[in-house]
């Protein structure tokens, strides 16, 4: 299926060992003799209850217990790469969740991450997070704006209609992780630009692989702890010649390429 082969063709950036947080039911397949600790803040018997729609389906061992958001488990510089699949979408603060990620990553470590695109998911109804409301959430707490993330989600994805304030109430009191925050990848770049500024991250994005086909719902970034030294492509650990990469819809293509463009032309695009 053309997800995994696209997700398979970028792990080609990871070696050595590091951590995968909400692996859940879908570990990434790793290049062999690369070790992955799987991190989630729920354990095992908690991850079922709460998604009884993966009942039969093996899960990645929770190794570790900790929130994205607080990682304090794992010291500083300590891992080669993290793996953060459909994982920020579900963090209150992700730019608190990429600043975990660079301080246990060592220099030259990799971060990487997929994404789901909003058009392509039960996101496609609501509307895209600007890059001023997670500045300001960063800034100034996330508990304020709890409930009305709740409501969207309940009126918009799970489309409850007249009993949305009930059905929001009762996944907040049940604390079940919605997503928060929806991007698409042109949004996700002016996103990605300003966190790093707001933050002072040093992280360089070395590949990114928007959606290639019909059914590819997501984007995936690699990015690497450290801009100080150009780091050449890895070599595909695939023994068979990589396969040529499918042309993305030209319209999806210019638009990222527009806005990387554009961010790095404003260079802060963080206005609060
Ligand atoms: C939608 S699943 C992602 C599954 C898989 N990685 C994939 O690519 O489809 C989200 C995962 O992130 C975990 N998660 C959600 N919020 C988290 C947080 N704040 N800290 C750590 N893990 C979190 C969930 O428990 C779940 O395992």
């Amino acid at each position: 299926m053309a997800v995994t082969e696209k997700r398979r063709r970028l792990t080609a950036w990871l070696e050595g060992k590091g951590i995968e947080i909400g692996a859940l039911h879908r570990p990434l397949e790793v290049p062999d003799g690369v070790r992955v600790t799987y991190v989630d803040h729920l354990p095992e018997d908690e991850l079922r209850a709460h998604y009884p729609e993966l009942a039969g389906e093996p899960l990645a061992p929770v190794e570790v217990l900790g929130s994205a958001e607080d990682l304090s488990a794992i010291g500083d510089s300590t891992q080669d790469f993290v793996i953060a699949n459909h994982l920020l979408e579900h963090l209150e603060d992700p730019i608190r969740g990429l600043s975990e990620f660079h301080r246990v990553l060592r220099p030259g470590g990799v971060l990487y991450m997929a994404l789901p695109d909003q058009r392509q998911t039960f996101d496609r109804d609501r509307e895209l997070t600007t890059v001023e409301h997670l500045v300001d959430e960063h800034r100034t707490g996330c508990e304020k704006n709890r409930w009305s993330h709740y409501l969207d989600w309940a009126r918009n994805v799970d489309k409850q209609g007249a009993g949305s304030e009930a059905h929001a109430r009762r996944l907040m009191e049940q604390g079940y992780s919605i997503h928060f925050h929806v991007w698409r990848p042109d949004t996700f770049l002016d996103f990605y630009v300003a966190a790093r500024r707001e933050a002072g991250l040093d992280f360089e994005l070395v590949s990114f692989a928007g959606p290639e086909r019909e059914d590819d719902d997501e984007f995936i970034l690699v990015l690497v702890k450290g801009t100080q030294a150009v780091r050449p492509p890895p070599r595909s650990p695939c023994a068979e010649p990589a396969a040529p990469t499918p042309p993305a819809t030209p319209s999806l293509r210019s638009r990222v390429r527009g806005a990387l463009v554009r961010a790095v032309r404003r260079g802060s695009p963080a206005q609060a």
